[in-house]
């Protein structure tokens, strides 16, 4: 059984992914190395940290000694890179790091595996995309056409990892997911972020008209599609993971104020984020020739979510009431201020 180094262990969908590797494999052994950004979180696995087969080491993917001497020591045999950062509109405030994370950290990553001769696997996301005219799905093949600074570093670390397998002959697999939604996402994103809004009553600010579209999957059915590919997949390809449905931002709002209880009276419609994305869509047949099936559809996956923050205070209030503030202020202050239709 492969000894995974997982990047990104402590934030949102890594964290899931270790808590669901450890449950399917008896044998696994997870050693995660993240840098415990704002997003990664030590409290995200804090079911987990007793067991014996999960060991945390905190630094940097883009340390290169750190990340061999890790790899060496813990007999590392796959790496899982979900180590970045993550939020589009941190990437507008500040995009610099997104190029040191997301392109550096993850070139670093292919040289280790390339001195070691490890299996990488990466985890990219339909971002990299672009804007998906109607009538169109995004398949694998498609050209890669991002516009924001956190897209274009996701597309060029994309585009490394497959350049390290036809260069060198790497072994890597990719996956590209959709808007993930579920338990201990920060609450930046739209999903826990509305959410959380709706309990602390608080007014819901929805960029422009509110009609772009995404599709949002829970974040169980992406770790077992990326499950899939590392047991099923063939080594050099690339695999979307998504439940090929999309919904407006609108009608996600309505699923969490309906599930939540709260008035639609909470929605404000605010001055829409630059370079905004009207569509995300992706065709998922590749993966699910490989046996794979979403569990969720994406309205119950809104609501599942929704209702995992209703019973999760514990999780998200320390958030919101502490460092978040200064961010939430510089990003929402004035859109507030300005409330209204667009
Ligand atoms: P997240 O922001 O919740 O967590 C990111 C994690 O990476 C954190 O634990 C953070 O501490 C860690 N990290 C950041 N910089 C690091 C560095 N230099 N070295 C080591 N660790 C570092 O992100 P997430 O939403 O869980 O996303 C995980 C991966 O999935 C990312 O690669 C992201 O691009 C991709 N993805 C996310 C979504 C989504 O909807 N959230 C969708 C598709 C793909
Ligand atoms: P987000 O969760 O940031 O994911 P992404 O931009 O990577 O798809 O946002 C999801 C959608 O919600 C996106 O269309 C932007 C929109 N949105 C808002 O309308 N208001 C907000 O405050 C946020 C954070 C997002």
């Amino acid at each position: 059984m492969d000894t995974l180094l997982v990047t990104g262990g402590c934030g949102f969908i890594g964290s899931n992914f270790v808590r669901y590797w450890l449950s399917q494999h008896a044998q696994g052994r997870v050693v995660i190395l993240d840098k415990l950004t704002y997003a990664g979180r030590r409290e995200n696995l804090h079911d987990l940290w007793d067991d014996p087969r999960l060991s945390l080491v905190v630094g940097d993917i883009a340390d290169q000694a750190l990340v061999r001497r890790t790899c060496q020591e813990q007999g590392v045999t796959l790496i899982v890179n979900f180590a970045a950062e993550t939020h589009v509109d941190q990437s507008i405030l500040g995009p610099l790091v997104f190029t040191d994370t997301n392109v550096r950290g993850t070139h670093v990553l292919l040289e280790v595996a390339r001195e070691l001769r490890l299996r990488l696997h990466h985890i990219s996301t339909d971002e990299v995309y672009g804007h998906i005219p109607d009538q169109h799905q995004s398949v694998e093949t498609d050209p890669l056409l991002p516009r924001s600074p956190y897209a274009a570093s996701k597309a060029a670390a994309d585009q490394l990892v497959q350049a390290y397998h036809i260069t060198y002959g790497l072994p890597v697999t990719i996956t590209r997911g959709a808007n993930n939604v579920g338990p201990y996402q920060y609450p930046e994103k739209a999903v826990p972020l509305f959410a959380t809004n709706a309990l602390l009553g608080e007014p819901l600010p929805v960029y422009g008209d509110g009609l772009q579209m995404r599709d949002y999957a829970h974040v169980h059915d992406h770790c077992t599609g990326i499950e899939a590919v590392l047991l099923h997949g063939r080594i050099g390809e690339v695999y979307n993971v998504g439940t090929g449905r999309e919904m407006t931002n609108l009608e996600m709002v309505d699923i969490v104020l309906d599930v939540l209880g709260r008035d639609h009276s909470l929605v404000r419609h605010v001055t829409d984020r630059p370079g905004h994305d009207r569509r995300y869509s992706m065709n998922v047949d590749k993966l699910r020739a490989l046996g794979w099936q979403p569990q969720y559809d994406p309205r119950e996956a809104v609501a599942e979510a929704a209702r995992w923050y209703a019973g999760n205070e514990w999780w998200w209030a320390p958030i919101r009431s502490g460092e978040f503030r200064a961010y939430y202020d510089a990003q929402y202050r004035a859109r507030l201020a300005g409330t209204g239709q667009p």
